[in-house]
């Protein structure tokens, strides 16, 4: 571990990592360390170094007690970790608590009138919205009252949420919280069609939506999404009875679709019947599941992450406690969507366990300019702030000095969801930080909960581009793909994994527990008959290297997943969608870098006989993936090509035109059964590219790696 010296300012030292990574990375060189302001770990809540020392492995598992005892249980528990049915860890177990509890009524003695939310919608003129915890309280008792009496739903059932950054969707998940029923929100940007696919693979019966809401300046129809996601969740065998639609403005409908009559409810009406109604929570089981959190994976079936509620809930809380340095008073804001893991730890779950004020905007980050966020934070007094680095690159493209104009001042800041590129950290730090602000770089995934890699902010310090050490009662491995540890310092990549179950970790893929096995945890287990925790260690899909001072930097997936703008695509989910278009013969996206987005997507197709290549075929493909995924999925180029290079047995080879879309090597291809397809492709793709002004730029080695190895996990 480096010293942990104060310091405001950069580093030079490379305490310890001489012999490291700096030789192999030539593009990315071993960073200084950035330290604390001592303002910052003068109030930080974990300042004190023993705390790792508490959480060490000598003390597994029941360290984690201590971010158990953050919450109010209705009944202690017997067990924190039962091992005896692997990898199906329960945490926690005999213990019995309500999230919705410990998110609203607990906090009602001391903080009814602290703002729980404050609502930014995206059009400046419209009014800031606040909702008291005592607000909230009315309002998800309300919305229970709804679920229950007028839905009939109750404990183990499921409920899927379409819904945008609106405080009603927090309200929502509270709701169903509360009575322990199962809810599964789905982005809102999401199309339709994928949330039907969701509502089926879930078997929800009930759909809660909104009219409309404000992206870019412009009024979204959102209800005509439901329409289509319940005519796919029928194709699927899926049922609806019910749509619950809220209304973006009082006395408005934003949508173009109908009501369906005996189908679709406003609830505000709704509300009418239960005005001051209260539901007293449901004690669950702390294995009882909260909700499900679709991810895409390598196949085409998105895998319902199975998140449970005493380990999940502690563990959202105990990591918002000491990583995102939350005190009740804070005024904390992450810029994430809540229909993605990060909205539902960092925004809902964890900050209102601790009964802060948690900060929700409606729209897009520069809109109507690059300084909106600042005055957004100023106006608000925002002390702690949390984006993805894809926001950062944007709003450090369009607008670099944006931040110096306003006079905010943020004592934390958080980066999720993508590794951030050094350059692009150190503009957070000095600018949008104003050198003052501790920095977290936070490692981890929807199946895991809460964060796994990060420093403790007052105790270890900033790395730009490492997210830190394994987080508190985390212990991270890398291993070759021998199952050999790849040791420190050597300056080689592996695969990151964690060698010990935590208390946020996903307890089954939904409906699909033997999928689960086999994805995490078959690659690296020692003996499957094993009940020692030691044996089944998690395979996290992610390549990365461990520096000597014991700091990871996570390269990227190593699987066929896309990460745009921080966002999971997974690359069959991608081709499917392509082939939903009747004269595509065959489908391959390919991952290009980016410089805002990290990496896009390209999808190269081929077309059945008596079909030829035009602008409006390409314009086909692309809205299939919208209208398969959602606006997300839209590719940066569709390439009609007269074939794929395929191996003798008919496999894409997708590495030779990620190879051909990024400007790289192709790599062998000798074994191709078209090598003459490659120059024609080559040829085609390229001239046009250059042609647009798109001349690729020389990747780093890491980079060249991940191109050259893609499409291998087929
Ligand atoms: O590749 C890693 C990358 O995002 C993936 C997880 O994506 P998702 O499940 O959508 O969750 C995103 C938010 C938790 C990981 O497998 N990733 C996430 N955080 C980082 C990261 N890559 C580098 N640095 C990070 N801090």
């Amino acid at each position: 571990m480096p010293n942990e010296r104060e310091s405001a300012g950069p580093s030079n030292s490379d305490q310890g990592s001489e012999v490291s990574e700096a030789q192999i990375a030539v593009h990315w060189r071993e960073e200084g360390y950035y330290y604390p302001t001592a303002k910052f770990i003068g109030q930080a809540n974990a300042s004190d170094p023993a705390i790792r020392e508490r959480f060490s492995e000598e003390h597994f598992p029941e360290c984690f007690r201590e971010y158990a005892d953050l919450l109010d249980w209705d009944q202690y528990w017997h067990t924190t970790l039962d091992t005896s049915n692997p990898p199906f860890w329960k945490w926690f177990v005999g213990g019995r608590l309500n999230a919705s509890y410990n998110c609203v009524d607990r906090h009602l003695p001391k903080a009814r009138n602290r703002a729980a939310l404050i609502w930014v919608p995206e059009i400046e003129s419209e009014e800031t919205r606040t909702v008291t915890y005592g607000e909230l309280y009315a309002r998800v008792n309300e919305f229970a009252a709804v679920l229950k009496d007028f839905c009939g739903l109750k404990a183990g059932d499921r409920i899927t949420f379409h819904m945008p950054m609106v405080p009603e969707l927090p309200v929502a998940m509270l709701a169903a919280a509360r009575l322990g029923v199962i809810h599964s929100e789905v982005f809102g940007g999401f199309s339709g069609a994928a949330c039907g696919d969701r509502i089926a693979d879930s078997d929800s019966h009930v759909l809660v939506t909104i009219d409309g809401y404000w992206r870019n300046g412009q009024v979204s129809d959102h209800k005509v999404k439901a329409d289509e996601a319940i005519a796919r969740a029928a194709e699927l065998g899926g049922r609806i009875d019910k749509v619950l639609v809220w209304r973006r403005k009082q006395g408005e409908y934003l949508s173009d679709t109908p009501m369906v009559p005996g189908r679709d409810f406003f609830v505000d009406d709704l509300l009418k019947d239960y005005k001051d109604r209260i539901v007293e929570p449901v004690s669950m089981p702390a294995e009882a599941p909260l909700f499900l959190m679709y991810t895409s994976g390598t196949t085409g079936r998105p895998k319902g992450c199975q998140h449970s509620t005493g380990g999940y809930l502690a563990y959202v809380a105990g990591t918002s406690k000491f990583y995102q340095d939350i005190h009740p008073e804070d005024t904390y804001w992450c810029f994430a969507d809540i229909g993605w893991i990060t909205g539902h730890s960092y925004i809902v779950y964890g900050p209102l366990a601790l009964g802060t004020t948690s900060v929700m905007y409606e729209g897009v980050p520069t809109y109507p300019d690059a300084g909106r966020p600042w005055r957004i934070a100023e106006r608000l007094g925002v002390t702690t702030f949390h984006t993805a680095p894809t926001t950062i690159r944007m709003l450090r493209k369009l607008g670099p000095d944006e931040p110096t104009k306003y006079r905010y001042s943020f004592k934390h800041m958080t980066t999720v969801g993508e590794p951030i590129e050094p350059e692009v950290w150190r503009w957070y730090y000095d600018v949008v930080g104003k050198g003052e602000a501790a920095i977290v770089d936070t490692w981890w995934q929807t199946e895991n909960g809460g964060f796994l890699g990060s420093t403790l902010p007052a105790l270890q310090p900033m790395k730009p581009g490492s997210c830190g050490p394994g987080v508190l009662g985390v212990y991270p491995v890398i291993y070759d793909e021998n199952g050999d540890e790849v040791p420190a310092g050597s300056g080689r990549a592996g695969n990151i994994c964690i060698r010990n179950p935590w208390p946020g970790i996903f307890q089954t893929i939904w409906n699909q527990p033997d999928r689960f096995v086999q994805l995490y945890y078959e690659k690296y287990n020692r003996d499957k008959n094993s009940t020692d925790w030691h044996d089944w260690p998690y395979f996290a899909g992610d390549g990365a290297m461990k520096a000597t001072d014991g700091y990871f930097r996570i390269l990227g997936r190593v699987d066929d997943v896309v990460n745009v703008a921080g966002h999971r695509l997974g690359t069959k989910e991608l081709e499917s969608a392509a082939l939903t278009v009747p004269e595509v013969a065959e489908a391959a996206a390919v991952p290009v870098i980016d410089e805002l987005r990290g990496r896009v997507v390209e999808m190269y197709v081929s077309l059945k006989p008596g079909y030829s290549a035009s602008a409006e075929m390409e314009d086909k493909v692309s809205k299939a993936l919208e209208i398969q995924i959602g606006k997300i999925a839209r590719p940066k180029s569709v390439w009609i090509v007269p074939d794929m290079p395929k191996t003798r047995s008919g496999k894409i080879m997708r590495r030779v035109i990620a190879g051909i879309s990024n400007f790289g090597e192709v790599g062998d291809i000798s074994t191709l059964a078209n090598p003459d397809i490659v120059d024609t492709i080559r040829h085609h793709v390229q001239a046009k590219k250059l042609a647009q002004g798109d001349v690729g730029r020389e990747l780093t080695k890491e980079e060249r790696e991940e191109i050259e190895a893609y499409g291998s996990a087929d």
